[in-house]
């Protein structure tokens, strides 16, 4: 795989880089009581991306996470994002990750297809949507480790 030539590490979040990274603007970025969760992601030793994950609001399971990604465009199309995610999954013990995207994105919602994540059906969503958990322009998938 091209994603085996990079060594991928998580360190500590670093707020500055996050707001330098363009497209910043696709994920909710880390607040006080989640910033543990968030993560700069080093490719090869340069900072090269941020992942992390919110926990779920309702029936809170310890062990899934709504998941957050952005790679610098030098890092695209490596096929980076599966082993940050498996990175991120261990070092936090999710077995669970569910990622929102806008629906337009379908560049992300296509990568995250490629590594095993699979949308909820249109009766889950139509339902998380009239409970107020789902935006209309945003499609939902889930993947169980
Ligand atoms: C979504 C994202 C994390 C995908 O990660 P990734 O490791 O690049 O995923 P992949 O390597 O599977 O590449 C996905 C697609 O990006 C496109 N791509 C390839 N090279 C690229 C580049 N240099 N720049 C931009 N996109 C590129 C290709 O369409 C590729 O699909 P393909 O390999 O099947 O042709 C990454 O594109 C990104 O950070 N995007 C901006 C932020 C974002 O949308 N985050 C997700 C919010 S839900």
């Amino acid at each position: 795989m091209l994603s085996d030539r990079y060594e991928v590490s998580l360190r500590e979040f670093n707020q500055e880089f996050f707001e330098a990274l363009e497209d910043n603007q696709y994920i909710k970025g880390p607040t006080i009581e989640n910033i543990s969760n968030y993560h700069t992601v080093y490719v090869d030793g340069e900072p090269a991306g941020v992942v992390g994950y919110l926990p779920p609001k309702i029936k809170a399971v310890a062990d899934a996470g709504f998941v957050q990604i952005i790679l610098a465009s030098a890092y695209r199309g490596k096929g980076l994002i599966g082993k940050v995610y498996d990175l991120l999954a261990e070092k936090h013990s999710l077995k669970t990750l569910y990622a929102t995207i806008y629906e337009k994105n379908t560049t992300s919602i296509q990568a995250h297809e490629k590594i095993g994540f699979k949308m909820l059906s249109p009766e889950k969503m139509a339902d998380l949507r009239h409970r107020g958990l789902l935006d209309d322009d945003d499609i939902r998938l889930v993947k169980y480790l």
